[in-house]
Protein backbone atom coordinates (compact mmCIF):
# COMPACT_ATOMS: atom_id res chain seq x y z
CA UNK A 1 0.00 0.00 0.00
CA UNK A 2 1.10 3.72 -0.35
CA UNK A 3 -0.11 6.50 -2.17
CA UNK A 4 -2.20 7.30 -5.18
CA UNK A 5 -2.46 10.81 -6.82
CA UNK A 6 -5.80 10.11 -9.88
CA UNK A 7 -6.92 12.86 -12.20
CA UNK A 8 -9.54 12.58 -14.42
CA UNK A 9 -10.77 13.52 -18.24
CA UNK A 10 -13.90 13.85 -19.99
CA UNK A 11 -17.20 13.96 -18.31
CA UNK A 12 -18.73 14.06 -15.60
CA UNK A 13 -19.44 10.18 -15.34
CA UNK A 14 -15.51 10.02 -15.31
CA UNK A 15 -15.95 12.74 -12.40
CA UNK A 16 -18.16 10.40 -10.61
CA UNK A 17 -16.07 7.13 -11.49
CA UNK A 18 -12.87 8.57 -10.10
CA UNK A 19 -14.61 9.17 -6.64
CA UNK A 20 -15.75 5.60 -6.67
CA UNK A 21 -11.99 4.69 -7.36
CA UNK A 22 -11.07 6.42 -4.86
CA UNK A 23 -13.84 4.75 -2.48
CA UNK A 24 -12.25 1.29 -3.26
CA UNK A 25 -8.12 2.56 -3.38
CA UNK A 26 -8.93 4.19 0.08
CA UNK A 27 -10.95 0.75 1.67
CA UNK A 28 -8.04 -1.49 0.38
CA UNK A 29 -5.22 0.73 2.56
CA UNK A 30 -4.18 3.18 -0.06
CA UNK A 31 -4.05 7.28 0.73
CA UNK A 32 -4.55 9.88 -1.71
CA UNK A 33 -2.14 12.88 -2.38
CA UNK A 34 -2.26 15.75 -4.66
CA UNK A 35 1.35 15.47 -5.10
CA UNK A 36 2.33 14.03 -8.17
CA UNK A 37 6.25 13.35 -6.59
CA UNK A 38 4.96 11.91 -3.38
CA UNK A 39 3.03 9.45 -5.14
CA UNK A 40 3.72 5.49 -5.70
CA UNK A 41 1.00 5.01 -8.12
CA UNK A 42 -0.31 7.33 -10.35
CA UNK A 43 -3.92 6.98 -11.80
CA UNK A 44 -5.14 8.66 -15.20
CA UNK A 45 -8.76 8.08 -16.17
CA UNK A 46 -9.82 8.97 -19.50
CA UNK A 47 -11.55 9.89 -22.59
CA UNK A 48 -12.10 8.57 -25.73
CA UNK A 49 -14.79 10.57 -27.09
CA UNK A 50 -13.31 12.93 -29.31
CA UNK A 51 -9.42 12.19 -31.02
CA UNK A 52 -8.08 15.66 -29.39
CA UNK A 53 -9.15 14.29 -25.76
CA UNK A 54 -7.35 10.81 -26.36
CA UNK A 55 -4.63 12.34 -27.69
CA UNK A 56 -3.78 14.88 -24.95
CA UNK A 57 -4.20 11.91 -22.34
CA UNK A 58 -1.97 9.72 -24.20
CA UNK A 59 0.85 13.01 -24.09
CA UNK A 60 0.04 13.44 -20.88
CA UNK A 61 0.73 9.17 -19.85
CA UNK A 62 3.55 9.46 -21.42
CA UNK A 63 5.35 12.79 -19.66
CA UNK A 64 4.37 10.60 -16.67
CA UNK A 65 5.87 7.36 -17.55
CA UNK A 66 9.54 9.85 -17.85
CA UNK A 67 8.96 9.36 -14.03
CA UNK A 68 9.93 5.98 -13.83
CA UNK A 69 13.31 7.04 -14.97
CA UNK A 70 14.06 8.27 -11.61
CA UNK A 71 11.26 5.86 -9.49
CA UNK A 72 11.27 2.81 -11.33
CA UNK A 73 9.08 1.34 -8.45
CA UNK A 74 6.24 4.19 -9.75
CA UNK A 75 3.13 2.38 -10.63
CA UNK A 76 1.31 3.98 -13.89
CA UNK A 77 -2.52 3.26 -14.80
CA UNK A 78 -4.71 4.08 -17.26
CA UNK A 79 -8.18 4.04 -16.54
CA UNK A 80 -11.51 4.51 -18.27
CA UNK A 81 -12.89 4.65 -21.77
CA UNK A 82 -9.62 5.24 -23.61
CA UNK A 83 -7.83 1.49 -23.01
CA UNK A 84 -11.44 -0.22 -23.09
CA UNK A 85 -12.25 1.70 -26.33
CA UNK A 86 -8.44 1.14 -27.99
CA UNK A 87 -7.57 -1.67 -25.69
CA UNK A 88 -4.12 -3.38 -26.17
CA UNK A 89 -3.65 -1.23 -29.38
CA UNK A 90 -2.49 2.01 -27.48
CA UNK A 91 0.23 -0.37 -25.41
CA UNK A 92 3.00 0.33 -27.63
CA UNK A 93 2.21 3.58 -27.63
CA UNK A 94 2.69 3.50 -23.83
CA UNK A 95 5.31 1.10 -22.97
CA UNK A 96 5.74 2.76 -19.40
CA UNK A 97 1.89 2.51 -18.69
CA UNK A 98 1.49 -1.34 -15.96
CA UNK A 99 -2.22 -1.16 -15.84
CA UNK A 100 -4.65 -0.33 -18.48
CA UNK A 101 -8.06 -0.67 -16.76
CA UNK A 102 -11.86 -0.40 -18.09
CA UNK A 103 -14.62 1.44 -16.60
CA UNK A 104 -16.40 -2.15 -15.48
CA UNK A 105 -13.10 -3.53 -13.62
CA UNK A 106 -12.47 -0.51 -10.91
CA UNK A 107 -13.23 -3.24 -8.32
CA UNK A 108 -10.37 -5.29 -9.03
CA UNK A 109 -7.94 -2.58 -8.53
CA UNK A 110 -6.28 -4.04 -5.44
CA UNK A 111 -5.97 -7.27 -6.41
CA UNK A 112 -4.25 -5.60 -9.56
CA UNK A 113 -1.95 -3.67 -7.27
CA UNK A 114 -1.18 -6.41 -5.11
CA UNK A 115 -0.16 -8.87 -8.05
CA UNK A 116 2.50 -5.35 -9.27
CA UNK A 117 3.29 -4.96 -5.80
CA UNK A 118 4.38 -8.66 -4.43
CA UNK A 119 7.78 -9.40 -5.47
CA UNK A 120 7.73 -12.17 -8.10
CA UNK A 121 3.77 -12.38 -9.05
CA UNK A 122 3.24 -10.44 -11.85
CA UNK A 123 3.06 -13.30 -14.90
CA UNK A 124 2.55 -15.60 -12.10
CA UNK A 125 -1.51 -14.40 -11.12
CA UNK A 126 -4.14 -15.43 -12.21
CA UNK A 127 -5.36 -12.91 -14.73
CA UNK A 128 -8.60 -12.76 -13.43
CA UNK A 129 -9.62 -9.81 -14.78
CA UNK A 130 -7.25 -10.10 -17.87
CA UNK A 131 -9.55 -9.22 -21.53
CA UNK A 132 -7.71 -12.27 -22.98
CA UNK A 133 -5.94 -15.14 -21.02
CA UNK A 134 -4.59 -18.20 -22.90
CA UNK A 135 -6.68 -21.30 -20.91
CA UNK A 136 -3.23 -23.48 -21.31
CA UNK A 137 -1.33 -20.65 -19.37
CA UNK A 138 0.43 -19.54 -22.40
CA UNK A 139 3.60 -18.21 -22.96
CA UNK A 140 5.44 -16.90 -19.86
CA UNK A 141 6.19 -13.39 -21.83
CA UNK A 142 2.94 -13.52 -23.00
CA UNK A 143 0.78 -13.99 -19.47
CA UNK A 144 3.03 -11.16 -18.08
CA UNK A 145 2.10 -8.62 -21.32
CA UNK A 146 -1.93 -10.28 -20.66
CA UNK A 147 -1.28 -8.92 -17.05
CA UNK A 148 -1.10 -5.52 -17.73
CA UNK A 149 -4.80 -5.52 -19.35
CA UNK A 150 -7.73 -5.55 -16.97
CA UNK A 151 -10.21 -4.93 -19.95
CA UNK A 152 -13.27 -7.59 -19.11
CA UNK A 153 -16.89 -6.16 -19.64
CA UNK A 154 -19.20 -6.73 -17.03
CA UNK A 155 -22.73 -5.77 -17.60
CA UNK A 156 -23.69 -6.43 -13.97
CA UNK A 157 -21.53 -3.80 -12.53
CA UNK A 158 -22.81 -1.14 -11.25
CA UNK A 159 -20.42 -0.65 -8.38
CA UNK A 160 -24.30 0.59 -6.61
CA UNK A 161 -22.35 -0.86 -3.36
CA UNK A 162 -19.17 1.10 -3.18
CA UNK A 163 -19.08 4.13 -1.29
CA UNK A 164 -17.58 7.11 -3.45
CA UNK A 165 -14.94 9.26 -1.60
CA UNK A 166 -16.32 12.92 -2.80
CA UNK A 167 -14.54 15.93 -2.73
CA UNK A 168 -15.75 18.27 -0.21
CA UNK A 169 -18.15 20.29 -2.33
CA UNK A 170 -21.60 21.33 -2.75
CA UNK A 171 -22.78 18.93 -5.33
CA UNK A 172 -22.70 14.89 -5.07
CA UNK A 173 -22.47 13.63 -8.60
CA UNK A 174 -24.88 9.92 -8.05
CA UNK A 175 -24.40 8.13 -11.33
CA UNK A 176 -27.90 5.97 -11.80
CA UNK A 177 -26.87 4.14 -15.10
CA UNK A 178 -23.48 2.88 -16.67
CA UNK A 179 -22.94 2.63 -20.60
CA UNK A 180 -25.06 3.03 -23.42
CA UNK A 181 -27.18 1.18 -25.93
CA UNK A 182 -28.20 3.66 -27.98
CA UNK A 183 -25.97 3.18 -30.28
CA UNK A 184 -24.76 7.02 -32.43
CA UNK A 185 -23.23 5.92 -34.75
CA UNK A 186 -20.61 8.31 -34.51
CA UNK A 187 -20.21 7.58 -30.58
CA UNK A 188 -17.54 5.83 -29.10
CA UNK A 189 -18.96 5.75 -25.51
CA UNK A 190 -21.20 2.29 -25.93
CA UNK A 191 -17.80 1.00 -26.72
CA UNK A 192 -15.53 2.53 -23.67
CA UNK A 193 -18.52 1.69 -21.02
CA UNK A 194 -20.66 -1.63 -22.65
CA UNK A 195 -23.93 -2.07 -22.65
CA UNK A 196 -26.73 -0.28 -20.47
CA UNK A 197 -27.92 -0.81 -16.75
CA UNK A 198 -29.45 1.57 -13.88
CA UNK A 199 -28.18 1.14 -10.31
CA UNK A 200 -31.31 -0.40 -8.52
CA UNK A 201 -33.41 2.32 -7.00
CA UNK A 202 -32.72 1.33 -3.57
CA UNK A 203 -29.09 2.18 -4.27
CA UNK A 204 -29.73 5.04 -5.97
CA UNK A 205 -31.92 6.25 -3.03
CA UNK A 206 -29.51 5.08 -0.46
CA UNK A 207 -26.62 7.12 -2.50
CA UNK A 208 -29.18 10.41 -2.46
CA UNK A 209 -29.49 10.10 1.07
CA UNK A 210 -26.26 9.42 1.98
CA UNK A 211 -25.10 12.73 0.35
CA UNK A 212 -27.54 14.98 1.75
CA UNK A 213 -26.54 13.65 5.36
CA UNK A 214 -23.16 13.87 4.30
CA UNK A 215 -24.31 17.94 3.80
CA UNK A 216 -24.44 18.20 0.13
CA UNK A 217 -27.04 20.23 -0.82
CA UNK A 218 -27.01 19.20 -4.62
CA UNK A 219 -27.53 16.37 -6.40
CA UNK A 220 -26.83 15.48 -9.92
CA UNK A 221 -27.90 12.17 -11.53
CA UNK A 222 -25.72 11.17 -14.23
CA UNK A 223 -25.86 8.31 -17.11
CA UNK A 224 -25.45 9.22 -20.78
CA UNK A 225 -29.38 8.97 -21.51
CA UNK A 226 -30.39 9.27 -18.03
CA UNK A 227 -33.99 9.19 -19.61
CA UNK A 228 -33.93 5.56 -19.73
CA UNK A 229 -33.57 4.80 -16.08
CA UNK A 230 -34.79 1.29 -15.49
CA UNK A 231 -35.08 -0.99 -12.74
CA UNK A 232 -38.04 -3.55 -12.46
CA UNK A 233 -40.44 -0.82 -13.81
CA UNK A 234 -39.79 2.07 -12.22
CA UNK A 235 -38.19 4.82 -14.84
CA UNK A 236 -36.69 7.62 -14.71
CA UNK A 237 -40.00 9.57 -13.79
CA UNK A 238 -40.26 7.35 -10.56
CA UNK A 239 -37.30 8.17 -9.80
CA UNK A 240 -37.11 11.64 -10.13
CA UNK A 241 -40.61 11.96 -8.39
CA UNK A 242 -39.34 10.09 -5.91
CA UNK A 243 -36.41 12.32 -5.46
CA UNK A 244 -37.75 15.46 -5.53
CA UNK A 245 -40.46 15.57 -2.59
CA UNK A 246 -39.52 18.02 0.05
CA UNK A 247 -36.22 17.21 2.03
CA UNK A 248 -33.13 19.22 2.92
CA UNK A 249 -31.47 18.69 -0.52
CA UNK A 250 -31.96 21.88 -2.60
CA UNK A 251 -31.16 21.43 -5.91
CA UNK A 252 -31.66 18.33 -7.86
CA UNK A 253 -30.43 18.04 -11.72
CA UNK A 254 -29.68 15.08 -13.85
CA UNK A 255 -27.61 14.96 -17.07
CA UNK A 256 -27.73 13.89 -20.06
CA UNK A 257 -31.19 13.01 -20.94
CA UNK A 258 -32.58 11.89 -24.50
CA UNK A 259 -34.18 13.99 -26.56
CA UNK A 260 -35.96 11.29 -28.10
CA UNK A 261 -37.29 9.82 -24.05
CA UNK A 262 -38.69 13.11 -22.90
CA UNK A 263 -42.01 13.31 -22.41
CA UNK A 264 -44.83 15.63 -20.84
CA UNK A 265 -45.07 13.82 -17.37
CA UNK A 266 -41.17 14.29 -16.67
CA UNK A 267 -41.30 17.68 -17.99
CA UNK A 268 -44.44 18.60 -15.61
CA UNK A 269 -42.79 17.45 -12.58
CA UNK A 270 -39.81 19.09 -13.26
CA UNK A 271 -41.78 22.50 -13.95
CA UNK A 272 -43.68 21.75 -10.62
CA UNK A 273 -41.17 20.86 -8.04
CA UNK A 274 -38.71 23.89 -7.26
CA UNK A 275 -35.87 21.50 -6.11
CA UNK A 276 -35.23 20.98 -9.84
CA UNK A 277 -32.45 23.27 -11.57
CA UNK A 278 -34.23 24.92 -14.56
CA UNK A 279 -31.51 23.60 -16.62
CA UNK A 280 -32.33 21.10 -19.52
CA UNK A 281 -29.25 19.86 -21.43
CA UNK A 282 -31.18 18.31 -24.96
CA UNK A 283 -27.94 17.87 -27.01
CA UNK A 284 -29.24 18.08 -30.38
CA UNK A 285 -26.00 16.94 -33.01
CA UNK A 286 -27.51 18.16 -36.31
CA UNK A 287 -30.25 20.31 -37.33
CA UNK A 288 -31.10 18.06 -41.12
CA UNK A 289 -33.44 14.58 -40.56
CA UNK A 290 -30.82 12.87 -42.94
CA UNK A 291 -27.95 13.84 -40.82
CA UNK A 292 -30.04 13.06 -37.97
CA UNK A 293 -31.09 9.82 -39.42
CA UNK A 294 -27.45 8.71 -40.12
CA UNK A 295 -26.57 9.32 -36.52
CA UNK A 296 -29.26 7.27 -35.61
CA UNK A 297 -30.12 9.58 -33.06
CA UNK A 298 -34.25 8.81 -32.56
CA UNK A 299 -35.65 12.20 -33.23
CA UNK A 300 -36.55 14.43 -36.04
CA UNK A 301 -36.15 18.51 -36.19
CA UNK A 302 -39.53 18.53 -35.71
CA UNK A 303 -39.71 16.37 -32.91
CA UNK A 304 -36.88 18.41 -31.16
CA UNK A 305 -38.54 21.32 -32.05
CA UNK A 306 -41.62 20.57 -30.05
CA UNK A 307 -39.93 19.34 -27.35
CA UNK A 308 -38.29 22.78 -26.73
CA UNK A 309 -41.81 24.05 -26.86
CA UNK A 310 -42.80 21.75 -24.62
CA UNK A 311 -40.13 22.39 -22.05
CA UNK A 312 -40.07 25.94 -22.07
CA UNK A 313 -44.42 25.95 -21.41
CA UNK A 314 -43.85 23.81 -18.38
CA UNK A 315 -40.23 24.81 -17.04
CA UNK A 316 -40.61 28.37 -16.13
CA UNK A 317 -37.18 29.91 -17.02
CA UNK A 318 -35.73 27.12 -18.02
CA UNK A 319 -32.43 27.59 -19.72
CA UNK A 320 -31.63 25.15 -22.60
CA UNK A 321 -28.25 23.65 -23.77
CA UNK A 322 -27.08 21.54 -25.94
CA UNK A 323 -24.15 19.95 -28.36
CA UNK A 324 -23.56 20.27 -32.02
CA UNK A 325 -21.50 18.30 -33.84
CA UNK A 326 -20.17 19.54 -37.64
CA UNK A 327 -19.39 17.79 -40.50
CA UNK A 328 -20.62 14.70 -39.91
CA UNK A 329 -19.95 12.55 -42.98
CA UNK A 330 -22.13 13.40 -45.83
CA UNK A 331 -22.75 17.14 -44.37
CA UNK A 332 -24.28 18.75 -47.24
CA UNK A 333 -24.00 22.94 -46.67
CA UNK A 334 -27.64 22.16 -46.89
CA UNK A 335 -27.72 20.17 -44.07
CA UNK A 336 -25.24 22.46 -42.51
CA UNK A 337 -27.84 25.45 -42.91
CA UNK A 338 -30.66 23.72 -41.37
CA UNK A 339 -28.24 23.41 -37.64
CA UNK A 340 -27.72 27.01 -38.20
CA UNK A 341 -31.46 27.58 -38.86
CA UNK A 342 -32.86 25.23 -35.99
CA UNK A 343 -30.15 27.13 -33.38
CA UNK A 344 -31.86 30.02 -34.55
CA UNK A 345 -35.20 29.01 -34.13
CA UNK A 346 -34.13 27.35 -30.47
CA UNK A 347 -32.05 30.29 -29.50
CA UNK A 348 -29.60 27.99 -27.06
CA UNK A 349 -28.51 29.39 -23.64
CA UNK A 350 -25.32 28.20 -24.35
CA UNK A 351 -23.58 25.06 -26.57
CA UNK A 352 -20.38 22.78 -26.97
CA UNK A 353 -19.66 22.37 -30.61
CA UNK A 354 -17.56 19.67 -32.25
CA UNK A 355 -16.15 18.99 -35.51
CA UNK A 356 -16.48 15.48 -36.25
CA UNK A 357 -13.66 13.18 -35.74
CA UNK A 358 -14.16 9.75 -36.59
CA UNK A 359 -13.32 7.03 -33.55
CA UNK A 360 -12.18 3.54 -33.82
CA UNK A 361 -14.37 0.79 -34.43
CA UNK A 362 -17.63 2.97 -34.81
CA UNK A 363 -20.00 2.34 -37.00
CA UNK A 364 -19.26 5.99 -38.89
CA UNK A 365 -15.82 5.53 -38.72
CA UNK A 366 -16.32 1.74 -40.42
CA UNK A 367 -18.73 2.76 -43.24
CA UNK A 368 -19.43 6.50 -43.36
CA UNK A 369 -16.89 8.25 -45.60
CA UNK A 370 -15.41 11.10 -43.33
CA UNK A 371 -16.14 13.44 -46.65
CA UNK A 372 -16.52 16.96 -45.24
CA UNK A 373 -12.91 18.80 -45.70
CA UNK A 374 -10.88 19.83 -42.54
CA UNK A 375 -10.76 23.39 -43.68
CA UNK A 376 -14.73 23.30 -44.31
CA UNK A 377 -15.07 21.83 -40.99
CA UNK A 378 -13.19 24.26 -39.16
CA UNK A 379 -15.53 27.06 -41.50
CA UNK A 380 -18.49 25.31 -39.96
CA UNK A 381 -17.81 25.17 -36.53
CA UNK A 382 -16.64 28.93 -36.46
CA UNK A 383 -19.43 29.93 -37.73
CA UNK A 384 -22.02 27.98 -34.92
CA UNK A 385 -19.52 29.13 -31.92
CA UNK A 386 -19.92 33.16 -33.24
CA UNK A 387 -23.77 32.49 -33.64
CA UNK A 388 -24.09 31.11 -30.26
CA UNK A 389 -21.81 33.60 -28.75
CA UNK A 390 -24.29 35.87 -29.91
CA UNK A 391 -27.28 33.40 -28.43
CA UNK A 392 -25.47 33.32 -25.44
CA UNK A 393 -25.22 37.19 -24.83
CA UNK A 394 -28.61 37.62 -25.82
CA UNK A 395 -29.83 35.06 -23.55
CA UNK A 396 -27.40 36.45 -20.26
CA UNK A 397 -28.39 40.03 -21.51
CA UNK A 398 -31.89 39.46 -20.66
CA UNK A 399 -31.41 38.72 -17.37
CA UNK A 400 -29.77 42.05 -15.86
CA UNK A 401 -32.51 43.25 -13.61
CA UNK A 402 -33.84 40.01 -12.61
CA UNK A 403 -33.60 38.59 -9.22
CA UNK A 404 -32.49 35.08 -9.13
CA UNK A 405 -31.51 32.20 -6.35
CA UNK A 406 -27.67 31.31 -6.18
CA UNK A 407 -26.34 28.04 -4.33
CA UNK A 408 -23.79 29.42 -3.00
CA UNK A 409 -20.26 27.38 -3.84
CA UNK A 410 -17.97 29.45 -2.06
CA UNK A 411 -15.70 32.52 -2.46
CA UNK A 412 -15.14 33.74 -5.78
CA UNK A 413 -10.78 33.02 -6.63
CA UNK A 414 -9.13 35.88 -6.95
CA UNK A 415 -12.07 38.32 -7.17
CA UNK A 416 -11.34 39.71 -3.01
CA UNK A 417 -14.52 39.59 -0.80
CA UNK A 418 -16.92 38.08 -4.22
CA UNK A 419 -19.01 34.79 -3.74
CA UNK A 420 -19.43 32.51 -6.60
CA UNK A 421 -22.71 29.95 -7.26
CA UNK A 422 -25.13 28.88 -9.73
CA UNK A 423 -28.32 30.63 -10.15
CA UNK A 424 -31.55 28.87 -10.90
CA UNK A 425 -31.12 28.21 -14.38
CA UNK A 426 -27.31 26.64 -13.34
CA UNK A 427 -25.60 29.77 -14.76
CA UNK A 428 -22.02 30.65 -13.22
CA UNK A 429 -23.18 33.41 -10.92
CA UNK A 430 -20.71 35.94 -9.11
CA UNK A 431 -21.61 38.24 -6.78
CA UNK A 432 -20.77 40.63 -4.17
CA UNK A 433 -21.74 40.21 -0.23
CA UNK A 434 -22.49 42.98 1.99
CA UNK A 435 -20.48 42.62 5.16
CA UNK A 436 -21.79 40.79 7.85
CA UNK A 437 -24.08 38.67 5.63
CA UNK A 438 -21.37 36.04 4.10
CA UNK A 439 -23.13 32.72 3.20
CA UNK A 440 -21.63 29.62 3.57
CA UNK A 441 -21.31 26.94 0.84
CA UNK A 442 -24.74 25.60 0.42
CA UNK A 443 -27.00 28.47 0.85
CA UNK A 444 -29.19 29.50 -1.40
CA UNK A 445 -29.25 33.34 -1.72
CA UNK A 446 -31.11 35.82 -3.70
CA UNK A 447 -28.69 37.70 -6.32
CA UNK A 448 -29.68 41.02 -8.04
CA UNK A 449 -27.79 40.43 -11.53
CA UNK A 450 -26.47 43.85 -13.24
CA UNK A 451 -23.95 42.66 -15.14
CA UNK A 452 -23.09 39.58 -17.83
CA UNK A 453 -20.78 37.93 -20.14
CA UNK A 454 -21.55 35.30 -22.56
CA UNK A 455 -20.62 32.66 -19.96
CA UNK A 456 -21.40 34.44 -16.58
CA UNK A 457 -23.98 36.57 -14.66
CA UNK A 458 -22.53 39.30 -12.17
CA UNK A 459 -24.61 40.79 -9.03
CA UNK A 460 -25.03 41.60 -5.52
CA UNK A 461 -26.52 39.78 -2.73
CA UNK A 462 -29.87 40.82 -2.06
CA UNK A 463 -30.86 41.25 1.75
CA UNK A 464 -34.88 40.55 3.01
N1 LIG B 1 -24.69 10.87 -23.99
C1 LIG B 1 -24.60 12.17 -24.46
C2 LIG B 1 -23.31 12.50 -25.18
C3 LIG B 1 -22.02 12.09 -24.61
S1 LIG B 1 -20.64 12.48 -25.60
C4 LIG B 1 -25.71 12.37 -25.45
O1 LIG B 1 -26.23 11.49 -26.03
O2 LIG B 1 -26.03 13.49 -25.66
C5 LIG B 1 -20.65 14.26 -25.53
C6 LIG B 1 -20.75 14.91 -26.86
O3 LIG B 1 -19.58 14.68 -27.62
C7 LIG B 1 -21.86 14.45 -27.76
O4 LIG B 1 -23.09 15.01 -27.44
C8 LIG B 1 -21.38 14.87 -29.13
O5 LIG B 1 -21.81 16.18 -29.43
C9 LIG B 1 -19.86 14.85 -28.98
N2 LIG B 1 -19.29 13.73 -29.74
C10 LIG B 1 -19.43 12.42 -29.48
N3 LIG B 1 -18.76 11.69 -30.40
C11 LIG B 1 -18.18 12.57 -31.27
C12 LIG B 1 -17.39 12.42 -32.42
N4 LIG B 1 -17.05 11.22 -32.90
N5 LIG B 1 -16.96 13.55 -33.05
C13 LIG B 1 -17.30 14.77 -32.58
N6 LIG B 1 -18.06 14.95 -31.49
C14 LIG B 1 -18.51 13.87 -30.83
FE1 LIG C 1 -23.08 8.31 -27.38
FE2 LIG C 1 -25.54 8.46 -28.32
FE3 LIG C 1 -25.08 7.06 -26.11
FE4 LIG C 1 -24.90 9.72 -26.07
S1 LIG C 1 -26.77 8.51 -26.44
S2 LIG C 1 -23.45 8.27 -25.20
S3 LIG C 1 -24.09 10.18 -28.08
S4 LIG C 1 -24.34 6.57 -28.14
FE1 LIG D 1 -15.46 10.49 -22.51
FE2 LIG D 1 -16.09 8.19 -21.48
FE3 LIG D 1 -17.37 10.35 -20.73
S1 LIG D 1 -15.55 8.55 -23.59
S2 LIG D 1 -17.33 11.61 -22.55
S3 LIG D 1 -15.25 9.95 -20.38
S4 LIG D 1 -18.21 8.33 -20.97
Amino acid sequence: MGRYFIETYGCQMNLADTETMCGILDGSGWSRTSEVKAADLIVVNTCSVREKAAERAIGHLQSMAALKKNRPELIIAIAGCLPQHRGPDLASRLPGVDLFIGPDNYRQLPEMLAGLTTPGSPGEHSGAGAAQGSDDGGELEQAKELDRFYLRPNKKETYGDINPVRERNVNAWISIMRGCDRLCTYCAVPLARGRERSLAAKDVIAAAETAVVDGFSAITLLGQAVTSYQDEGRDFTWLIDRLSRPSELRRLWFLSPHPADFNEEMLTLIGERPVFTRHLHLPLQAGSNEVLDRMRRGYTREEYLELVEMARRLIPDVAITTDIIVGFPGESAADFRATVSLMEAVRFDSAFMFAYSPRERTYSARFLEDDVPHEEKMARLREVIDLQEKHSWASYRALIGSTTEVLVKGPAKGEGERYFGRCRSNRATHFSVPEGKEPSPGDLVPVLVTDVTSHTLSGEMKIE
